[in-house]
């Protein structure tokens, strides 16, 4: 039986996929419900990469489905993109945890997490080969660009990624969430700008299907 392209690249992800569920390199290779590989179109012209998966992806295998995930979805309206136009991942498959209060609560992924996920990620941004890159806060920044990146000087800048793709570092949406008052509007503006940089190089890259803009509020 003969593959065309996008059912070759599917095989591919989801072969890799369940390389990463049966992957217990980390410890929260065994203490997470479902390992979260991540989902969308295997052509996407634009790759999003989070940080970790949170509490609603580990319990459902999906990359950012909870608030987050929902204000992501609204930041890709921005730019007349859905969900399933992109292709949606975190730097790390398996939701990092700790102790809390109240059980197992979330937390940024450690380094030695990363650097045991990375293959994985390199092989799912082979796999898919965007034409760009959009890396969602710190964690995924430094993941990508080294330890040294300042969210603050450096995000909406163009830097050559891996595979020499585009990527531009934004803020990722849960920081957002975590504005208050007129803070909210002034990051919300940054990142709609980030993502309209992302729009003019998906264009410039021949992508065709970016229409009207919608508000991002
Ligand atoms: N935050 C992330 O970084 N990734 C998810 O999948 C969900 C929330």
């Amino acid at each position: 039986m003969i593959l065309d392209a996008r059912s070759q690249r599917q095989r591919a992800l989801a072969e890799a996929a369940m390389r990463v569920d049966r992957c217990r390199l980390c410890e929260i290779g065994s203490s997470r419900r479902n390992s979260v590989y991540g989902e969308g179109d295997p052509k996407a012209s634009l790759m999003i990469v989070g940080e970790g998966p949170g509490q609603t992806e580990d319990a459902q295998g999906r990359p950012f489905i909870g608030r987050a995930g929902q204000l992501l979805e609204k930041m890709l309206g921005a730019i007349a993109l859905r969900r399933e136009d992109v292709y949606i991942c975190n730097t790390v498959k398996c939701r990092p945890t700790e102790p809390g209060a109240r059980g197992l609560r979330n937390r940024a992924p450690l380094p030695a997490e990363m650097a045991h996920c990375r293959p994985f990620l390199d092989e799912q941004i082979a796999i898919i080969r965007p034409s760009v890159l959009l890396a969602l806060g710190v964690p995924a920044a430094k993941a990508f660009l080294g330890k040294d990146f300042l969210i603050g000087k450096q995000r909406g800048i163009w830097f050559a990624g891996p595979q020499g793709i585009p990527l531009m570092v934004t803020f990722h949406p849960a920081y957002l969430l975590r504005q208050t008052g007129g803070n909210f509007e002034a990051v919300t503006a940054l990142v709609g700008d980030d993502l309209q940089a992302v729009r003019s190089k998906l264009e410039a890259s021949g992508f065709g299907q970016v229409g009207a803009s919608q508000a991002l509020s």
